[in-house]
């Protein structure tokens, strides 16, 4: 039987940070993206997806931080990169990116500690029309569920927001995957649902930190992992496309620890 109680001890459960963490979050979440910023010129036809890590690794290293993803549960790799029908977790490899390929790359950077976790989709030179759809869909899709965020609106008012766009485009929302409690903790309480209904579950309060990380389908929602345990890829082999944010709830909205501070979140196509 739920009481009242037990109910606030569950919402207890996801953390309240104060203003210390803001400002350790807003290192993490800049070194991240600042990583994300450094490879725009790399990702161009031909580059390996292992050089792309490399560079990666290197540079959080340099900016006194630690890969998050570097043996997390057994990854093997800094960043996952994820090109066009892969939903997301791809692992780097000797393979090439191609010239009209879109490709995810997810980086999470830690820095005293706490988790700086945010990733954007790339453009392989010029790609077809419904590709460039496809991602703008994705940016439009998490720029909405991002501006539901204020104390008082509830992580269902993310979900449904981002949900009610992707589908109003005739593309899917992808189930299996969702966002996550952030902070010392890199995947903590509570799951954030990119799909839902408004005014359902926990409500937002100032001092919540998580990620929105939609993964928008052109085809359907079904996915399937890999036989390595990571890739996971769309079953109907159609395009899948993602970004993700770091955020913090404030007093009046929310502070995206991730932004590019050089306005690249959606990076141009290097030439
Ligand atoms: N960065 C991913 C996320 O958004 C997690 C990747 S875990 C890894 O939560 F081990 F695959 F790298
Ligand atoms: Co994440
Ligand atoms: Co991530």
């Amino acid at each position: 039987m739920n009481t009242d109680s037990d109910y606030l001890i569950r919402s207890e459960s996801i953390r309240i940070h104060t203003e210390e963490d803001f400002a350790g979050m807003r290192k993490a979440g800049r070194v991240a993206a600042d990583c994300l910023d450094m490879l725009i010129p790399h990702v161009v036809p031909g580059v390996k997806t292992s050089d792309l890590d490399d560079l990666a690794r290197e540079f959080i290293m340099d900016h006194g931080g630690l890969p998050a993803c570097l043996y997390y549960r057994g990854y093997q790799n800094t960043v996952c990169i994820s090109p066009n029908h892969i939903v997301c977790h791809g692992i780097p490899s000797e393979k090439t990116l191609r010239e009209g390929d879109i490709v995810n790359i997810d980086v999470t950077a830690i820095i005293d500690g706490w988790h700086g976790d945010t990733s954007r989709m790339y453009e392989v030179g010029d790609v077809a029309p419904r590709s460039r759809r496809l991602v703008d869909i994705t940016y439009e899709s998490i720029r909405l569920g991002l501006e539901q965020i204020k104390p008082g609106n509830t992580f269902g008012d993310i979900a449904h927001a981002i949900q009610v766009f992707a589908e109003s485009q005739r593309c899917s929302v992808v189930r299996d995957f969702c966002g996550h409690g952030v902070g010392k903790i890199f995947h903590d309480n509570p799951n954030v649902l990119h799909f839902g209904r408004a005014g359902t579950g926990p409500v937002l309060q100032k001092g919540m930190f998580f990620t929105v990380e939609p993964m928008i389908n052109l085809g359907k929602p079904d996915v399937k992992v890999l036989n390595d345990g990571w890739t996971a890829v769309t079953r109907d082999k159609t395009l899948s496309a993602q970004c993700e944010h770091s955020v913090g709830v404030t007093d009046t909205g929310v502070e995206i620890f991730t932004a590019s501070v050089t306005g690249q979140f959606r990076p141009q196509p290097a030439k």
